[in-house]
């Protein structure tokens, strides 16, 4: 199975994406992840990276692209994937579509996360993220149990560089005129399906299984 999740910076990918990939038990391929692990550990992807990131830009597509030919690769794919954050522009998801054929894969579902851009902004600047494993908590919306603690890990939480308020601003932008199109992009092939991400995370849960149960 290969999903795609789609929407704009803080719509809660990530939130939904780990119980969603252990469900159906494909790896969770997110490339904003892989990014900011190779900034952290300061590889050399990590240091081309880097420069965009902190603008709230796109990495380039040539980048982004080898991440996921060889992530691809991985045996943690063999059941499929879900991606989070990829693929981010046209040429990306043109990219995918070819590469999918010669894996014996194919796109399952395009889930399309919808939030207001007045909430997104509250979402992203009270965001923390455990430095360990990744997962995503918010001051007031999904505090950790312990106070700067993963619940998952143990690990300690951090603010991202990104959700500084003018970063997040141009990441809307950016989001809205190169990641927007692909709403368009995979209604036309019959891939979308549309959730209202203004409900509770466990109520955005039941809705995306419930699209999946039907597939
Ligand atoms: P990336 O890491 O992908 O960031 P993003 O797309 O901006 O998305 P976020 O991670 O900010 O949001 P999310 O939807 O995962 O929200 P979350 O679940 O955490 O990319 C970062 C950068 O890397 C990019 O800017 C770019 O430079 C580069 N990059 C990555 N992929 C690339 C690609 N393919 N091509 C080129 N460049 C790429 O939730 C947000 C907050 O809201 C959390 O605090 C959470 O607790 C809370 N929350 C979640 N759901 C709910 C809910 N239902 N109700 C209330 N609060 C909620
Ligand atoms: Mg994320
Ligand atoms: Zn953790």
């Amino acid at each position: 199975m290969l999903l795609i999740l789609l929407g704009p910076p803080g719509a809660g990918k990530g939130t939904q994406a780990e119980e969603i990939a252990n469900e159906y038990d494909i790896a969770y391929i997110s490339t904003g992840d892989i990014l900011r692990k190779a900034v952290k550990e300061n590889t050399e992807l990590g240091r081309k990276a880097r420069q965009y990131m902190d603008k709230g830009q796109l990495v380039p597509d040539e980048l982004v692209v080898e991440i996921i030919k060889a992530r691809l690769m991985d045996p943690d794919c063999k059941n499929g994937a879900l991606f989070d954050g990829f693929p981010r522009t046209v040429e990306q998801a043109l990219f995918l579509e070819n590469a999918l054929p010669d894996l014996n894969l194919k796109i399952d579902r395009v889930l399309s996360l919808e939030v207001e851009e007045d909430d997104l902004i509250e979402r992203l600047t009270g965001r923390r993220v455990c430095s360990d494993c990744g997962a995503s908590y918010h001051l007031k919306f999904n505090p950790p149990e312990v106070r700067n603690v993963c619940d998952i890990c143990g690990g300690d939480l951090y603010q991202r560089d990104d959700d500084r308020l003018e970063t997040v601003q141009e990441r809307m932008e950016v989001y809205k005129k190169q990641t927007e199109p692909l709403i368009e992009f995979y209604q036309k092939r019959g891939l979308l399906s549309t959730i209202d991400g203004n409900q509770e995370i466990n109520e955005v849960q039941k809705q995306i299984k419930n699209i999946l149960e039907k597939l």
